[in-house]
């Protein structure tokens, strides 16, 4: 896999034809490095993979519980790894129940420990952190393309070592 850069946006990496453990190594190398306050917002279909690549960002980071779908709840959070994972899915959400999650007390950090914060369905979010990891996925088939685009002050682990 070579990570494809794309030249309008030097700081935009593109990951193609990527199996489900490329998938899996990707999460967990962004868990492994990501610094507390890193917030991810995933984009893609459903089934593309966006819950499987934070429940590796979950191994990364050492939580010893699974990282399931937030699907029923609002945001999962794990405390037991190195730094805190927050999990939303805003997918079933309407538009004013986004706005009474009040997702920016998660980047703010004035409530919580800040970790890491990883929203699935984020282009439904109402307003959005100054500094973000925009991850786009798509599928096809079993294989899938993970675009890693850093918005704002947001710096991106080299994603094209320890492969
Ligand atoms: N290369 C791959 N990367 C990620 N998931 C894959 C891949 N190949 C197959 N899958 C499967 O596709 C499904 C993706 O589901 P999920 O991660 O829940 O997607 P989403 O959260 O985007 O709806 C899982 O069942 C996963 O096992
Ligand atoms: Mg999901």
């Amino acid at each position: 896999m070579t990570p494809l850069i794309d030249p309008v946006n030097p700081c935009s990496v593109t990951l193609s034809n990527l199996d489900i453990n490329a998938t899996r190594q990707i999460g967990r190398k962004l868990g492994h490095t990501l610094a507390a306050g890193s917030i991810l917002l995933l984009q893609g279909e459903l089934g593309s993979g966006k819950t499987t690549l934070v429940q590796a960002i979950g191994e990364g980071l050492n939580i010893p519980e699974a990282v399931d779908s937030p699907t029923f709840t609002l945001v999962n959070e794990y405390l037991g790894g190195r730094l805190p994972l927050y999990h939303m899915d805003l997918y079933r959400l309407q538009p004013d129940a986004v706005a009474q999650l009040y997702p920016d007390r998660y980047w703010d950090s004035l409530e919580v420990e800040p970790g890491i914060v990883a929203i699935e369905w984020a282009e439904r979010l109402p307003y959005r952190p100054a500094d973000y990891l925009m991850i786009q996925l798509h599928s096809d088939d079993n294989r899938r393309q993970i675009n890693l685009t850093p918005v704002g002050n947001f710096s991106l682990p080299a994603m094209d070592r320890e492969r």
